[in-house]
């Protein structure tokens, strides 16, 4: 990998974006090292148990590559429809990651790097950080990122930023819940570090499940299909080895084996 850098800390792998000259703009070479390694994570956590998701040099995400995206609009509607969907995939991938995943927003989070914000559980922006869903200053829309971004910021936030493509600072992103924590940029890594001291307190196998749970119950069609999706996951989580070490360690009082 080359434009995704991943670091190891233990439980804590590290990403960072790295196109740092186009402010991270991402191309479909950069798509598809963040597809690969997505889907190889669902795959295999391999003892990861949180995401750091950051850019190199003084953005977080320009969103798509401009320059790209004008080379490929002269290619097939099918090409054109394939890039698009290696796009919407990529977000998917990482939207459905079993591990949380922490977005360290500094700079400008614009277009496809607010998608990346959104599809993040947890995300920390400094002040100064500016965001902005501004593809139809270009001409554009933003499209594969929209479920992602609705499911954060909601329609009635959407329609406003979609239509003008305003840029709004991090306190307006805070105020629609797509950004968790706003501080100032020297507190961005002590503020994560929190965070992730929290996520490894908790059960992996548990917060997985949390993860999975919020997309089921949200995507769920009925009322009885709502209650049979949560009773299952509840007994599901009960009867786990990890569940009984958890609540076990609580009566016992004595940390879960997996929080020491
Ligand atoms: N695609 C391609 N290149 C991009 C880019 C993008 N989305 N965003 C920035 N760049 C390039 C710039 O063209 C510039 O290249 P140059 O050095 O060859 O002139 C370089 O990155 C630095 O950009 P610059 O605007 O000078 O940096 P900045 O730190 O002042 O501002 C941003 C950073 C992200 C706020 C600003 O670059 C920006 O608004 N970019 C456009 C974002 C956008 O509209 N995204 C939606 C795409 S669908």
């Amino acid at each position: 990998m080359q434009l995704l850098l991943a670091h190891r800390e233990g439980p804590v792998e590290h990403l960072t974006l790295n196109r740092p000259d186009v402010r991270n703009a991402f191309n479909a070479e950069m798509i598809a090292e963040l597809s690969s390694w997505a889907t190889g994570r669902q795959r295999t956590p391999d003892g990861v148990r949180v995401v750091v998701l950051r850019g190199a040099g003084k953005a977080f995400c320009a969103g798509a590559d401009a320059a790209w995206l004008a080379k490929i609009a002269s290619h097939s509607e099918d090409e054109n429809v394939r890039d698009a969907t290696a796009t919407s995939r990529m977000f998917r991938a990482l939207d459905e990651l079993p591990m949380p995943v922490i977005g360290r927003v500094h700079g400008a989070a614009i277009g496809g790097g607010a998608g990346l914000v959104a599809v993040c559980d947890i995300a920390v922006a400094s002040e100064d950080a500016v965001f902005g869903f501004t593809e139809v200053k270009l001409g554009i829309i933003p499209a594969v990122i929209s479920p992602f971004v609705l499911a954060k910021i909601g329609p009635s936030a959407a329609r406003e930023l979609f239509v003008t493509g305003a840029r709004f600072p991090a306190a307006r992103a805070y105020k629609m819940d797509l950004v968790h924590a706003v501080v100032p940029d020297a507190e961005l890594d002590d503020t994560i570090d929190r965070y992730v001291a929290e996520i490894l307190a908790g059960g992996p196998e548990a917060i997985a499940a949390a993860k999975r749970l919020i997309r089921d119950v949200s995507t769920a069609g009925s009322a009885v299909e709502t209650a049979t999706v949560t009773a299952k996951a509840l007994a599901a989580r009960r009867a786990s080895a990890e569940g009984q070490e958890g609540l076990r360690a609580f009566l016992e009082k004595r940390k879960p084996r997996w929080a020491q």
